[in-house]
């Protein structure tokens, strides 16, 4: 069968594997030890939506830290403590970040600590889930976004693509700069569909599963992340 239904979206539609991706210079996945036993703990069922957001946080931050490898310093200069100058650094690009409401509100508290000068902004996309088509229903993004040089699109699940495509063909109406993705699981289906979306962006990740389901959720996954991290249903 290769039709698509529109309670079986997924169903019969070919999906890359994660061989097909792993090797892109473009997908960065954590391998970490203590990653894989906090996506562990984001799996589980019986964890709590509280520790849910806590092991979200901790990952975040390790995306946030991999994500800004390349960004390039300024070196200013900062009294010690016995009163002499000693050489500082601080990021000199311009960097804002833009979560996907609602699951990506989860990863902002680190994101602001580590990058606490970066403006955040937010869109609301909410994906169909009958035809897994996204819809946009709210947008804060200013006009002048080309006064950044690179922009942190966060979203904690990627799985058929279409609400980060929508993200990024939102951004790339004003901005011209570089667009990383940081997510906590993504679907082979949906990193492929991303890294087409745009020639540029890179793509972190905690986790990347097998495949998409016939309903178009990510397996083994961690079911709804909204749902999860608000402890609703
Ligand atoms: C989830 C998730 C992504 C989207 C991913 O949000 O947070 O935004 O699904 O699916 P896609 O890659 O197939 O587009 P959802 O639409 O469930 O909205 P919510 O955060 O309000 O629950
Ligand atoms: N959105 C989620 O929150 N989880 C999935 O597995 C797919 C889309």
């Amino acid at each position: 069968m290769t039709g698509t239904s529109p309670s079986l979206p997924m169903k019969g539609k070919p999906q890359p594997t994660r061989d097909d991706l792993l090797p892109s210079d473009r997908l960065t996945v954590l391998s970490h030890p203590l990653a894989n036993a906090l996506v562990t703990k984001l799996r589980d069922v019986t964890t709590s939506a509280g520790e849910f957001e806590l092991a979200m946080h901790d990952l975040t931050r390790q995306l946030v830290w991999l994500a800004t490898d390349r960004e390039p310093r300024r070196g200013w200069a900062i009294s010690g403590f016995d009163g002499n100058h000693i050489q500082g650094w601080e990021l000199s690009n311009a960097i804002a970040s833009l979560i996907i409401l609602r699951a990506g509100l989860g990863m902002l508290p680190p994101l602001r600590r580590l990058l606490p000068e970066a403006p955040n902004y937010q869109l609301g996309i909410k994906r169909d889930e009958a035809t897994l088509e996204p819809r946009l229903y709210y947008s804060n993004l200013p006009d002048d976004l080309d006064r950044f040089q690179h922009i942190l699109l966060l979203d904690p699940m990627l799985a058929t693509g279409g609400s980060a495509c929508l993200a990024v063909q939102h951004l790339r109406a004003g901005f011209r700069g570089r667009i990383t993705f940081l997510g906590m699981i993504g679907a082979p289906f949906g990193v492929q569909m991303l890294l087409k979306s745009d020639p540029q962006l890179r793509i972190f990740l905690a986790a990347l599963d097998d495949r998409l389901n016939d309903h178009g959720y990510i397996m083994p996954g961690l079911g709804d992340a909204g749902d999860r991290l608000f402890g609703t249903n």
